[in-house]
């Protein structure tokens, strides 16, 4: 059996308007919370165990959060981060995403190209992340590898379609639906709850009907989540709308296909009207913000608070490459962003901020994955966590005036973090108990639970 504490400052928001930053302990016992709490409450919880653990004093201006959940990002794009913003989705895509994408069938290139993926995530902080790969499931198998070699949890979806393009990227209906029944069963083969299979009808107008109903009874039959894109783009609309003429809305068009109500994650939702977001309640379908993908495709400005005022579910997506940022740090300013821009142009619109944020990013996100025990610091939750250093080598200068003290102090650390910070503040990264990204070595101390409450009460 493996014990941990850490002591110091943490930070966890379990709901959107609970933040708790606190001087405190989390015990982790093989790579599950056994306890969280404030410091001073230690003693009294912990006071008949006797177990040697490995202890990890953080330094006073570091904290521990939760890790970052990323909902929605398409490994295969990341090749073209950073280029081909010039046109809008449905012309960039054609352009220059399913070229790209199409060159999966090597999957050596894949490979390659996943190991680099993973990676990135997990030196951003994301702990959980939310995957499309390509339409190939060998080369997407490479992409559950990557995350297994990085200890990374990972939801790994083959992306389906079978409506012709002029790239000649998608399959045949009844070929595909075999391809994805397989696919299914090789992550499941690999006995590790890490990564997951995640069914991923491209969207609407990749995939005919047929193919959606089969997708979504194969979600039934192995119990597998959803994910798809939806009403990110007017002209997307207006297309799936031609091409689904009996549906008066792009959500009624998955919901006929019984998409909607397999834990079902949608990307974007920034032009959906109030029928559609009673819909997706009504289905427990939740939405990833994607709100760089949004702007650089200029796809719209996503009103989140009206999406969480309907009591939709909302998790963060980074969406490379249609987003220029593998970071989530880098998604909540952005929603922040463009919900103040909202506010500005919209009357009664109230911005997202800092502490919203943080929650869209951690427990908000691991809820519209539909995961039960992951995102915050709760006793029984799976610790995945990440270890951040203020005044590390980046972008936060530290300046010698007197600091706030106790609570005070950790929210500034935390606000300075989330408006300035990067990866490079991220120094630990944990998923399941597991250090899976160390930048500067804390030292390491082996102690029983006993000593440590002996060294901090004095008694
Ligand atoms: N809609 C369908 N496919 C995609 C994609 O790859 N990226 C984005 N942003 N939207 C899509
Ligand atoms: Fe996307």
């Amino acid at each position: 059996m493996s014990w941990k504490i850490f002591l110091g400052n943490i930070v966890t928001s379990s709901k959107i308007n609970e933040l708790n930053a606190f001087s405190g302990y989390v015990v982790v016992k093989d790579g599950q919370i056994n306890g969280v709490g404030k410091l001073v409450d230690l003693e009294q919880k912990y006071k008949d165990f006797d177990t040697e653990c490995e202890v990890i004093h953080l330094l006073p201006h570091q904290f521990l959060m939760p890790g970052f959940v990323d909902c929605h990002t398409h490994a295969p794009q990341f090749p073209n981060i950073g280029l081909g913003l010039d046109l809008p989705l449905l012309q960039w895509l054609d352009k220059y995403t399913f070229p790209l994408e199409k060159k999966y069938e090597d999957t050596q290139f894949a490979a390659q190209v996943y190991d680099k993926v993973v990676r990135r995530l997990l030196d951003n902080g994301t702990t959980t992340a939310c995957y499309f790969g390509s339409l190939h499931s060998e080369g997407t198998v490479e992409l559950a590898k990557s995350a297994l070699k990085h200890k990374q949890r990972a939801f790994i979806g083959k992306v389906s379609m079978d409506v012709k393009n002029d790239t000649g990227y998608y399959n045949n209906t009844q070929d595909e639906l075999i391809q994805v029944k397989m696919f299914i069963e090789k992550i499941k083969s690999f006995q590790n709850d890490l990564v997951k299979p995640i069914i991923t009808p491209r969207f609407a107008l990749s995939c005919g009907g047929e193919l959606m109903k089969g997708l979504a009874e194969l979600a039934h039959q192995y119990m597998c989540p959803i994910q798809t894109h939806v009403s990110e783009n007017q002209k997307e609309i207006e297309a799936v709308l031609a091409m689904f003429p009996d549906c008066s809305s792009y959500s009624e068009v998955y919901d006929r296909c019984d998409i909607l109500k397999h834990r079902c994650i949608l990307a974007h939702g920034v032009w959906l009207s109030d029928a559609e977001l009673a819909l997706l309640v009504s289905r427990r379908a939740a939405v990833a913000h994607c709100p760089a993908s949004n702007t650089r495709l200029r796809s719209g400005l996503c009103p989140v608070r009206r999406l969480l005022d309907h009591g939709v579910t909302v998790g963060l997506g980074t969406d490379v490459s249609g987003g220029d940022s593998a970071s989530i740090l880098d998604a909540m300013r952005r929603a922040m962003d463009v919900s103040t821009h909202l506010e500005m142009l919209t009357a009664g619109e109230r911005a997202l901020d800092w502490r919203e944020v943080f929650y869209l990013a951690t427990r908000g996100g691991a809820e519209a994955l539909s995961m039960d025990s992951n995102g915050s610091f709760e006793s029984s939750f799976d610790f995945d966590a990440l270890v951040v250093d203020v005044y590390t080598d980046g972008q936060v200068d530290k300046f010698d005036y007197p600091p706030a003290s106790g609570e005070e102090y950790i929210l500034q650390l935390l606000q300075k973090f989330i408006y300035v910070g990067d990866d490079r503040n991220i120094v630990h990264v944990y998923v399941k108990g597991e250090k899976v990204k160390d930048v500067n070595h804390l030292e390491k101390k082996v102690a029983t639970l006993q000593s440590v409450i002996k060294n901090l009460t004095g008694r």
